[in-house]
């Protein structure tokens, strides 16, 4: 029978070494109070907390990989039979876990995450679970609506996640969401929240792809004064939504919602461009939220996106600075292309990074093109990290 859980997560010193936006989040992070990085990681692994909820009786350890042999060794000393290791698979950590589980052979592992599972077929020792509810056919006891429990991350600063709605109902090439917006329930919202109460955090993300889409979003104005009730230094929120909506409520999301920085989907200022995005927005609607937001008191963090195929930067770069001012800073993004993406930017997306986040390479730039991301990034990223 299990007893104890120790959940294992690979430090981004090990999946994202060349990470080229690390350095400057650090910088920006600075200048804007409230926003963190822990060590290891951009922010706590969500999935570690809530599967910590629902785990309520069991023994539970946090190990950070740095090197997969120190991992190896220190996993040896946890000898006890009861104990289960669980961690969560994505494609930049795939193969040092795979290789984790090879060399800890007399280790049960439990896994879940967004690769193909076959990888670890051979592996006896590994039990794979689709979906956090199968945890259910796992552990004896299982608590499905067992709210977050942060405890492994006590005293470890933050900007912690809540999430009022999944899904967007927009239909951008590059995106991946789910178009079936589902809003979670009062009183999973209320767990969220009260769930973060021995967190160390001054700002709270709100991870709903198009906040404004699903109807709870008015909740915020609860929600804010609620976690102020316990956290003096609660600051407020960080939301991400479109251009239009943005114009819309912005105002009063910043006046009555707690909301202090809101995240745009600008991604690249070129009208024919956003049509080929099938962006849900227009130039016109992003110059209005611009001469809109000179009026309203919340920061301003557009998402841009880099190595676009055959795209050309100047507007991109001229309006940054146009801007500059009403910018906290970007978020910049490398396109990626995945197979389940709602549309296609490049016919044929085979090349070894086209899902690196981190890469520039990319099979749709040619060496010259790719140089000009590089430079195009490069200049993004000093007219705004200043
Ligand atoms: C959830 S969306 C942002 C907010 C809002 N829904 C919007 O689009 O205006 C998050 C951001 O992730 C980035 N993103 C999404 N899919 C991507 C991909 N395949 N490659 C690179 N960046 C991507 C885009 O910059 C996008 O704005
Ligand atoms: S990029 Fe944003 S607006 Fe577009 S489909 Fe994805 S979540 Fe929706």
């Amino acid at each position: 029978m299990i007893s104890a859980v120790v959940f294992v997560q690979v430090s981004h010193k090990v999946t994202a070494r060349d990470n080229p936006a690390l350095e400057y989040y650090k910088r920006v992070y600075q200048e804007h109070p409230g926003f963190a990085m822990p060590e290891h990681y951009m922010e706590v692994p969500t999935w570690i907390p809530v599967v910590s909820g629902k785990l309520p009786g069991y023994v539970k350890a946090f190990h950070v990989m740095t090197d997969l042999l120190e991992t190896v060794v220190t996993l040896m000393q946890y000898k006890h039979e009861n104990t289960v290791f669980m961690a969560s698979v994505m494609d930049v950590n795939a193969e040092v876990i795979r290789k984790l589980v090879h060399l800890s052979a007399s280790k049960r592992w439990v896994l879940s995450g967004y690769v193909d599972p076959g990888m670890f077929k051979q592996y006896e020792n590994v039990t794979w679970v689709n979906s956090v509810a199968e945890l259910g056919e796992v552990f004896d006891y299982f608590k499905p609506l067992g709210t977050p429990d942060y405890s492994l991350f006590e005293g470890e600063k933050t900007v912690p996640r809540i999430t009022l709605s999944e899904g967007c109902k927009y239909d951008c090439a590059f995106c991946t969401i789910s178009r079936q917006v589902v809003e979670r329930s009062d009183n999973d919202i209320l767990g969220q929240v009260n769930a973060l109460r021995d967190l160390w955090f001054d700002l709270v993300y709100v991870d709903d792809k198009t906040f404004g889409q699903a109807k709870n979003w008015p909740l915020l104005k609860v929600l804010g004064t609620h976690i102020k009730s316990y956290n003096p230094y609660f600051k407020g929120f960080v939301v991400q939504t479109t251009v239009p909506m943005a114009l819309k409520h912005a105002e009063e999301w910043a006046n009555s919602c707690h909301v202090r920085y809101i995240e745009v989907g600008v991604e690249h200022v070129d009208a024919e461009y956003l049509h080929r995005m099938k962006k849900p927005y227009n130039v016109n609607q992003l110059a209005a939220l611009m001469h809109h937001l000179e009026d309203v008191n919340v920061g301003f963090i557009p998402n841009i996106m880099f190595a676009l195929p055959g795209a050309e930067y100047t507007p991109t770069l001229t309006w940054l600075k146009r801007w500059r001012h009403l910018i906290s800073f970007i978020n910049p993004f490398i396109l990626c292309q995945y197979g389940q993406s709602k549309g296609a930017l490049v016919a044929d997306a085979i090349g070894a990074h086209d899902q690196d986040e981190n890469s520039l390479v990319k099979s749709w730039l040619n060496p010259a093109q790719q140089a000009y991301a590089q430079e195009v990034w490069d200049e993004a990223l000093a007219i705004t990290g200043s």
